[in-house]
């Protein structure tokens, strides 16, 4: 089902969905433990797909914990909104998190867990968001994202590993998640 509906989102927008299957529960575990989730006390997801990761941190997080997600593609918000159905999803574009992270009171979050495609968007899109989320980071907040190992070598996403250079105080790649399709790993990175 959930391999069914990512396809179709694939097939109507490739560059927004970036990729052809929902990540493994491995990646997601993964992504959830770099980020911090477990001792933080506000998290945002940035497209949740169908919602590997965003159940993933709803297990893990704390009840206090404020937790908010973004959507870009109104098919995978429905979706994900029916998996996680208490978690806070909102319909929207990653690069206006601030104004939803106000709605919440929080002015600054511990931690983001992105699951944007970013090795399939252009170079002006890639800095618009991840200046977006610089912005809402606390001082030493995380920024975890994945990357397939076969986009490091295209120039998008050489292109983003040096935006998170230029971004970000420190920036770890995990080990390889073999199991994941396509194998992927995570880019840890501390403002
Ligand atoms: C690779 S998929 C997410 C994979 C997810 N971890 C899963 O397992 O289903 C990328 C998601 O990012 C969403 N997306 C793309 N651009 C976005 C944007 N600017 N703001 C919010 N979501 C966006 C896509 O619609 C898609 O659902």
């Amino acid at each position: 089902m959930s391999t069914v509906d990512f396809l179709k989102a694939f097939f109507k927008n490739p560059m927004h969905t970036g990729a052809v299957a929902p990540s493994s529960k491995k990646l997601g575990r993964l992504m959830v433990k770099s980020a911090g989730v477990a001792q933080a006390t506000s998290i945002v997801e940035f497209g949740v797909g169908t919602g590997v990761f965003t159940e993933e941190i709803h297990n893990t997080k704390t009840p206090e914990a404020t937790f908010i997600a973004l959507e870009i593609n109104p098919k995978l918000f429905e979706i994900t909104k029916k998996r996680c159905p208490e978690v806070v999803i909102y319909n929207d574009d990653a690069c206006n998190v601030k104004e939803y992270l106000a709605k919440h009171n929080v002015m600054q979050c511990d931690c983001i867990v992105s699951g944007l495609p970013w090795a399939a968007f252009p170079e002006d899109l890639q800095k618009k968001i991840l200046h977006a989320a610089v912005e809402v980071l606390k001082p030493g907040g995380i920024f975890v994202s994945f990357a397939y190992i076969h986009g490091t070598s295209l120039p998008r996403g050489k292109k983003f590993y040096q935006l998170l250079k230029h971004s970000f105080s420190e920036v770890k790649k995990s080990s390889i998640v073999w199991a994941n399709v396509p194998p992927a790993f995570t880019y840890i990175c501390k403002k």
